[in-house]
């Protein structure tokens, strides 16, 4: 039965139209401020004015939950990972329709819990390593948490998706920063520069996006000439290559994998980097979380490395890393457009309309999460969580397109963080403010210099 909207609810509240040009020169500085002031101030569903665009921003889990996980066909992605499009292509993120349906088989049983249990050993080595690269900082200046973090992560998508070290490929994590760049240019201007526009940015993206091109081209030719090739492999550049052999046209078979695997390289490492660097910042804030994890990884852990059964010991490592993915979602916003008609918690929306999700406003709504900018992990001890709606949190999304690579994101963190709290602290440099900065994923704003110390 289709919902029926309310006459009186029609049209969402939400700022004048008047109010655009001053709302957008808002959102260029302070995204993040803008949605928590209008859902402050309008309530739950907002009529969001942007010049040549409106949004229609739902803040409620039951809105959440109708959008992604109840009528999830009628919404495609929208603004921001349409942009984003010009890069992946049409891999998982940003494909639709069949073609979403057939690679989403074909990629997502790689990431099954079983199969992502044999990788625990590759995620701990990588995990020891960093540890170990960060305590011979001790003592020495300050160390870019971020980049650290976005190499470890980018290093660990190698070694567990690829089997190869990324190291050896060179300048993927800048590439991946120019497109980035662009593709938030385009999401801020909306479109209305045109791709054609000679920019440098445009320049710098061209030449970003046919370097990461190669590298994939180079990777695949690289599982190739592996002995055995792909027999018998299980891998997902094994799959990849299995699945767009059936390709006709050879040309199209080697854009799949292109989009495919630079999709999952970007979806796969900002992510956790971002979880990963928030964390660092939030330790250093909170002395007494940070004694606890250390406990926990002294008294699970001991000396030596991690395995897959002890994620289920390291529970309140994994409780930390739930919090801070409440506070600083690392997909900040989960933009849609809507196919036909709909009706979204009792108000219209018109087919072609923009709407969004934001995790990091829904993540803070004062009705579902008491004292919402507090930072505390016991919110996610088992028995408080019961408490709330199923969609008030979902930093991986939910219904069909919910992430693939949970478990993958979720154990690399548990782990990295349970090996470096046993044996380092880490403390802000002095003076040095943080600004969360949201990109394609909420990010520290020009990196996060620590000091390393003995635990
Ligand atoms: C803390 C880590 C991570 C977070 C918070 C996260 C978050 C998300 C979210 C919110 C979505 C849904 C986007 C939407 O509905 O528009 C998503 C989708 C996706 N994620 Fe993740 N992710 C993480 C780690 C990973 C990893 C490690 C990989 C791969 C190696 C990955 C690959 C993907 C892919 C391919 C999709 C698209 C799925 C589809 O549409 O079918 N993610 N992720």
């Amino acid at each position: 039965m289709t919902a029926v909207a309310d006459p009186a609810r029609v049209r969402p509240p939400g700022p004048s139209p008047w109010t655009a040009p001053v709302l957008l020169g808002r959102m260029a500085r302070n995204r993040l401020d803008v949605m928590r002031t209008v859902a402050a101030r309008h309530g739950d569903a907002v009529r969001l004015p942007l010049g040549p665009k409106t949004l229609w921003f739902f803040n409620h889990p039951d809105h959440a939950k109708h959008v992604l996980a109840e009528n999830p066909g009628n919404y495609h992605k929208g603004i921001g990972l349409v942009h984003a499009r010009r890069t992946l292509g049409d891999g998982l993120l940003t494909s639709e329709g069949e073609l979403w349906t057939k690679q989403r088989k074909v990629i997502q049983p790689v990431f099954q819990a079983r199969r992502i249990a044999r990788q625990a050993d590759a995620v701990a080595e990588e995990s020891v390593r960093m540890a170990a690269r960060l305590q011979r900082a001790v003592g020495a200046g300050p160390v870019d948490i971020r980049h650290e973090m976005t190499e470890l992560t980018l290093g660990v998508l190698g070694r567990t998706l690829l089997d190869a070290d990324l190291g050896e490929f060179g300048g993927i994590g800048a590439a991946f920063e120019a497109v980035q760049d662009q593709a938030i240019f385009e999401m801020m201007s909306l479109g209305a520069v045109p791709p054609w526009v000679p920019l440098p940015r445009q320049r710098r993206f061209r030449r970003a996006r046919a370097e990461l091109q190669e590298i994939v081209d180079r990777l695949v030719a690289h599982r190739r000439a592996q002995p055995g090739g792909i027999a018998g492999r299980d891998d997902v550049v094994s799959r990849l290559i299995e699945s767009t052999s059936r390709e006709t046209d050879p040309r199209v078979a080697r854009q799949r994998m292109r989009d495919e695997l630079v999709t999952l390289l970007l979806a796969g490492h900002e992510t956790t980097a971002s979880t990963l660097t928030w964390t660092f910042y939030l330790l250093d804030r909170h002395h007494e979380v940070w004694e606890r994890m250390h406990a926990e990884a002294v008294e699970v852990l001991g000396d030596r490395n991690p395995t897959y059964e002890d994620l289920h010991r390291l529970r309140y490592t994994a409780m930390v890393v739930d919090e801070v993915m409440r506070l600083y979602p690392p997909v900040w916003l989960l933009p849609r457009i809507a196919q036909g008609d709909d009706v979204v918690g009792g108000w219209h929306v018109p087919a072609g309309a923009d709407v969004v999700l934001c995790p990091y406003t829904l993540h803070r709504h004062p009705e579902f999460w008491p004292d919402p900018d507090r930072f505390d992990p016991d919110r996610f001890d088992p028995d408080r969580r019961a408490d709330r709606p199923r969609y008030a949190y979902i930093p991986f999304g939910a219904g069909p397109r919910f992430c693939v690579g949970n478990n993958l994101g979720l154990m690399e963190a548990v782990f990295v963080l349970a090996c470096v709290t046993r044996q380092l602290r880490l403390s802000l440099q002095p003076g040095y403010p943080v600004v969360p900065e949201p990109m394609l994923t909420l990010r520290v704003r020009g990196g996060l210099p620590m000091h390393v110390h003995e635990a």
